[in-house]
């Protein structure tokens, strides 16, 4: 028979081949923050935040320790064959006070950065995800008037030790940080937080608040020329991906949401050396915007739909409007069903393979996440390939680490080949 040339090879293997489906060098990993995990980062806006109720029912504590217990983190990840690492550096640490800076925290994150060196683990730094100093939320945040000063001093003390490093993620996010401003905001002002929250997320109506993006985008060129200036790193930033989809009659609004919650994101990455794609699910859009997932016996703990196919609408999406190489920076599941995590990431992968095999430039996979952690306000939603005892700190890694070990080394061999419409629910 002759192979349709048209067809992608790797689609033509059986599933059993051998043959490496992913390139050299292709990142294989898994991420954390420093605030979900770390451990009493006391010094943070997030933690004075916490126990509200809520929202931000539980507190972080604790976490995981991996303040401590970071080389025993690592070491899990690369003896299951992973090669990389995406971690945090959390500002509240480096300034706890208005300009005092402490030596002794920077030290720390480049003992880590130099860990997962010595490890086999190529280490992807994140500078800022979701969590800032408490003084600086104080000072008015990202709009106050000494904001980007702030930011930038910020972004120098840090570029010290950042030497050696070759993947920097500046901030982690901005749409979210952008949308959960707007949620904020308007649940201030009416007094009532938690009911304005729910009633913007029932009705669709969240969209990023406007300004902070505005500021999030000119933070992100800060860090931006000053990291290229003083590292050697690829830098980019992480954008939230909701792989949204337009209902019929509703393709303009779809336009628009799509444009506030990511899209002018990815287009200020078009100078970038890379974006990091965020995906775990998908959503339509209707009438009044982003359609929230109705209930459904295969949601997961966070209420999303179990949607693996949402990383390559993700990955096109990025693609298209950003322009530069991807990096898949998180993509993973809630869920206490191990194995439906590896059904997940599988399938997720079959996705990514296919769009490799489309020619989009993707450099890495980074599972979120490497441990069960503080899912901001609650502990419910476990992401781990990796459980940690909240008493003991014991970790206790789950067979989906083994499986994602195997499929770094194999360089997804065994990813089965090919992607089937997605029916939700199936
Ligand atoms: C964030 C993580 C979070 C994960 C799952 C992303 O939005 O970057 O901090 O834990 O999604 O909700």
């Amino acid at each position: 028979m002759t192979p349709d040339l048209s067809t992608p090879a790797s689609t033509l293997l059986p599933a059993s081949a051998a043959r490496p489906r992913v390139p050299d060098g292709f990142l294989w990993g898994a991420a954390t923050s420093a605030h979900q995990v770390e451990g009493n980062n006391v010094s943070s806006d997030m933690w004075r935040m916490e126990g509200a109720g809520g929202l931000m029912a539980e507190r972080s504590g604790d976490a995981d320790d991996s303040y401590h217990r970071y080389p025993e983190d690592m070491r899990l990840l690369a003896e299951a064959g992973l090669n990389s690492y995406r971690f945090g550096i959390e500002w509240a640490r480096i300034e706890p006070e208005k300009g005092r800076w402490s030596l002794a925290e920077l030290a720390h994150y480049r003992r880590m950065i130099d860990t997962a060196r010595d490890l086999g683990l190529e280490p992807v730094v994140t500078l800022h995800h979701f969590t800032s100093p408490y003084w600086f939320a104080e000072d008015g945040g990202w709009t106050g008037p000494d904001a980007m000063t702030y930011w930038e001093r910020y972004i120098e003390k840090v570029s010290t030790i950042l030497g050696g490093v070759d993947w920097i993620c500046t901030i982690n996010e901005p749409n979210m940080v952008a949308l959960m401003q707007a949620f904020l905001s308007a649940g201030d002002a009416a007094g009532d937080r938690e009911g304005v929250v729910a009633a913007m997320t029932r009705e669709g109506v969240l969209v990023p608040d406007a300004g902070i993006t505005d500021r999030l985008i000119e933070a992100h060129r800060i860090a931006a020329r000053i990291l290229k200036e003083r590292t050697g790193a690829q830098v980019g930033w992480t954008v939230a991906q909701q792989a949204f989809t337009p209902t019929p009659g509703n393709e303009e609004i779809f336009g628009k949401v799509t444009w506030a919650w990511e899209d002018v994101f990815l287009a200020a990455s078009r100078e970038d050396d890379f974006v990091g794609v965020q995906s775990y699910t998908t959503q339509p859009v209707g009438a009044a915007g982003p359609v929230p997932h109705p209930p459904h016996p295969d949601n997961t703990i966070t209420g999303w739909a179990y949607r693996p196919d949402a990383l390559g609408i993700a990955l096109r999406r990025a693609r298209d409007v950003a322009g530069v190489p991807l990096l898949v920076t998180e993509n993973g599941i809630a869920t206490g069903d191990d194995e439906r995590r590896i059904a997940y990431t599988t399938e997720a992968l079959r996705h990514l393979v296919a769009a490799l095999d489309e020619g989009i430039d993707i450099r890495g996979y980074l599972h979120w996440s490497a441990l069960d952690n503080y899912e901001w306000g609650h502990w419910a939603p476990t992401f781990g390939l990796i459980a940690v005892d909240r008493e003991t700190f014991e970790r206790r890694p789950k067979p989906s680490l083994a499986w994602l070990g195997d499929t770094a080394r194999t360089r997804a061999a065994h990813i089965p080949a090919g992607v089937a419409d997605f029916a939700p629910g199936a």
